[in-house]
């Protein structure tokens, strides 16, 4: 293996914040006992913030940025993990407080691995990513009402933030468990490619962007809310019975100015998702569901591949709302 890879490398110097595509040498790397090629990454919100200036998450400079990755094992010292095993990465603060997956070498705590399940490519994983993730991890919130709650079988459910990589996916993988999906979109063009994915309705953002009603006409069943602000408030105040609401992003803001009613005369839930957190075990189960659940033809035609240079250029628009889909970083490109 060459001693030097290439990397994009954040740095901070005052007020100066610069990143850089560089070649970096092996013993950069600083943390974890697991060596790993990396085959790709992707750009998630979290990404775009750490990209922009650290996010206030980033601690130390220099900085090897990118939360998520797909590769193959090629050095451990972890009992996990051997030479030629194929891994996903996703969260546990990779990319924030370790070096991430912007890198074509990475070094991680094999505690953070999971092993790729054989019917995904490593390039499958990456469309999905934290994104990918989340969006199943809600749907399994959701589809809970079903199984955990013995509720009645879910309908109706609304998706927000529909164009983003949480929101896109969860409108496919909610579309495929059989649910009407209604999709909110601030993209006034992108109704055509919304129902590409499944959604069976497009509503403007305009329209949940506005102060609640402290109880409204209930029509959901489920929620995948990736905004926050009053278009969660909205949902909330318009889910039925004993509707779940996965509360996953904060896209719009980090407030909810919400009332007691829609808990009190509907027992509606708040499920609040952490993928970053999520356990090994419960990260194999979602990551095994992926491939019945995604349809990754379809998904890979909203899909760009940017390289490390690439992605310097594009990651502002994920800050601004202007991506629809998934942006996948290709390591070798
Ligand atoms: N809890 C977790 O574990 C977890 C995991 C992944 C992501 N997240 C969070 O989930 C959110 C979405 O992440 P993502 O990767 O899907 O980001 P993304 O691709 O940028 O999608 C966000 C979408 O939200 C909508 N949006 C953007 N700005 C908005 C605004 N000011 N007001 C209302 N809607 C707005 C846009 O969709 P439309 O134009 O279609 O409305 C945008 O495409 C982020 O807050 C992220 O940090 C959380």
């Amino acid at each position: 293996m060459s001693e030097t890879f290439k990397a994009l490398v954040l740095n901070q110097d005052g007020e100066t914040f610069t990143r850089e595509v560089k070649s970096v040498d092996k013993s950069f790397l600083k943390h974890g006992d697991v060596t790993i090629k990396v085959d790709y990454s992707d750009l998630n919100f979290k990404d775009g913030m750490i990209l922009k200036n650290g996010g206030r998450l980033v601690k130390e400079f220099p900085h090897i940025p990118g939360i998520d990755f797909s590769g193959t094992v090629i050095e451990s010292e972890s009992e996990k993990f051997k030479e030629g095993d194929e891994i996903i990465l996703t969260g546990f603060r990779v990319g924030e407080i370790y070096y991430g997956g912007y890198s074509q070498i990475a070094k991680v705590d094999g505690n953070f691995l999971v092993k790729k399940p054989k019917d995904l490519s490593s390039k499958q994983a990456m469309m999905l990513g934290t994104a990918g993730f989340t969006s199943l991890m809600s749907a399994f919130a959701i589809k809970a009402r079903e199984e955990l709650l013995l509720g009645a079988k879910v309908n109706d459910v609304l998706v927000t933030g529909a164009t983003g990589g949480v929101g896109s996916v969860a409108v496919m993988i909610l579309n495929k468990m059989g649910y009407n999906v209604t999709a909110v979109t601030g993209k006034n063009d992108k109704n055509n490619y919304l129902e590409s994915l499944g959604a069976k309705n497009v509503i403007n953002r305009s329209e949940f962007d506005k102060d609640p009603r402290p109880i409204d006409k209930g029509l959901w069943d489920g929620v995948v809310d990736t905004v926050g602000g009053k278009i969660l408030a909205n949902a909330i105040a318009q889910t039925k019975s004993n509707g779940i609401i996965a509360v996953c992003g904060n896209a719009n803001s980090n407030e909810l100015n919400t009332n007691l009613l829609p808990f009190m005369l509907r027992g509606i839930k708040i499920w609040g998702m952490d993928s970053a957190g999520a356990s090994i075990k419960r990260r194999e189960f979602v990551w095994q569901a992926a491939t019945d659940l995604i349809d990754f033809d379809l998904l890979e035609k909203s899909v760009q591949v940017l390289s490390l240079e690439e992605l310097i250029e594009t990651y502002p628009k994920i800050l601004k709302g202007e991506i629809s889909g998934r942006v996948l970083i290709d390591l070798n490109k």
